[in-house]
């Protein structure tokens, strides 16, 4: 049998999963399950938004089944509320317009859906602190001391390619170099010599001088919190892509190289590298995804064949684990693809669950490999 025969055979069943799926759901967004049900957010500008109609953008892509389309749509005008609000939104409009209307803009050239991403890069751009050259994350922080004015999280590295985007779209570089200044920031203060990933930064909203680290979704502040390694990971390449700066395809690969170092057997991480652990340490599938996912990327972007392999196979390892041991294909009982994954451990929220996240770059990842099948 070829060794590939699983990509088809497990894209077939993501694609039959999320019509029985998608057919069920009564939910506007879903985030994370409880008992193997998934959960709306009900806060339309949280994070998770774009995970749910960017997945079925992903297969909608590949297997032309409208219903998939019909339903992104409607989610993406959904979104329109928290964008006309202005107030609430966050640094994370990338994840949430550059899966859901940058998508819709590239499928179907709609120029309502360009004028959201461009509205939410703007946005994004004016979070730019000029002292510290950083993005400030949120508006207000309930997780913990840092002042917010003055807080900058590594998940903001996945959103640069909305910044990369609107300065090609309206032809204004000042969009590329906010992006580049962030990403220099995170390449300085969040990765480590080590290839270890730093969760968040509080700088001194004025002066811009780090003042702290904070453990944050992770251990501790020393230790190495599995998914902010994977924003990493990806984020840096997606930098890579967009500028063909070879600083951003080193620290993608060596966010990378530590990731792979720390893998278990079955090439799952535990929801923190560095967290004391058992046999009942939670893994992180979402991480696992989104690495791997990135990974792909990685192995795209090299030219030296020896990295390309070792990239590609690391990543083809961690989603042939997640197709054959943490995925739900055949159990109706799970609305999630995967189960397993770990939201925030520190707080005991959203563990060994199915998070929209995971679900959505596990099935980013598999269509690349299923592109590599067809290419
Ligand atoms: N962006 C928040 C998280 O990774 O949980």
């Amino acid at each position: 049998m070829n060794k590939n025969a699983w990509v088809t055979t497990a894209w077939a069943d993501i694609f039959k999963k999320i019509k029985a799926t998608s057919q069920e759901m009564t939910i506007d967004f879903p985030s994370m399950t409880e008992s193997g049900v998934y959960q709306n957010t009900h806060k339309p500008w949280a994070w998770v938004v774009g995970f749910w109609p960017g997945l079925l953008w992903l297969l909608y892509e590949k297997e032309s089944y409208k219903p998939f389309m019909d339903m992104a749509i409607d989610r993406e005008d959904t979104m329109d509320g928290p964008l006309d609000e202005y107030v609430d939104i966050h640094h994370d409009v990338g994840f949430m317009w550059q899966l859901t209307s940058m998508k819709q803009y590239e499928l179907l050239g709609n120029d309502l859906s360009r004028t959201r991403a461009l509205r939410a890069a703007s946005h994004l751009a004016s979070r730019f602190n000029i002292n510290g050259r950083f993005l400030t994350a949120w508006n207000k922080n309930d997780v913990n001391s840092a002042d917010p004015r003055g807080l900058s999280i590594i998940d903001s590295t996945m959103n640069l390619p909305i910044l990369y985007w609107a300065a090609e779209q309206l032809d204004a570089p000042r969009f590329k170099l906010i992006a580049m200044a962030h990403a220099d920031t995170v390449l300085k203060e969040f990765i480590r010599e080590d290839g270890s990933v730093r969760h968040m930064v509080e700088f001194d909203f004025l002066s811009g001088e780090v003042k702290k680290h904070h453990g944050g979704q992770g251990y501790n502040q020393d230790s190495a919190w599995s998914r902010g390694a994977s924003w990493a990971i990806h984020g840096c390449a997606l930098s890579y892509q967009y500028t063909k700066e070879p600083r951003y395809l080193d620290a993608a690969m060596k966010t990378a190289d530590f990731f792979i170092s720390q893998l278990p057997e079955d090439h799952i991480p535990h929801w923190d590298f560095r967290a004391p652990r058992d046999e009942n340490t939670p893994r992180d599938t979402s991480a696992a995804a989104c690495a791997a996912s990135g990974m792909i990327l990685i192995s795209d972007l090299v030219e030296d064949t020896e990295l390309k392999e070792r990239y590609l196979s690391a990543a083809t390892n961690i989603l042939k684990s997640l197709s054959d041991n943490y995925s739900t294909y055949d159990d109706p009982n799970q609305q999630g693809l995967l189960i397993a994954g770990a939201f925030n451990c520190p707080q005991g929220l959203g563990i060994n669950c199915s998070l929209i996240y995971g679900d959505y770059y596990f099935v980013e990842g598999m269509s690349k490999l299923v592109d590599r099948l067809q290419g």
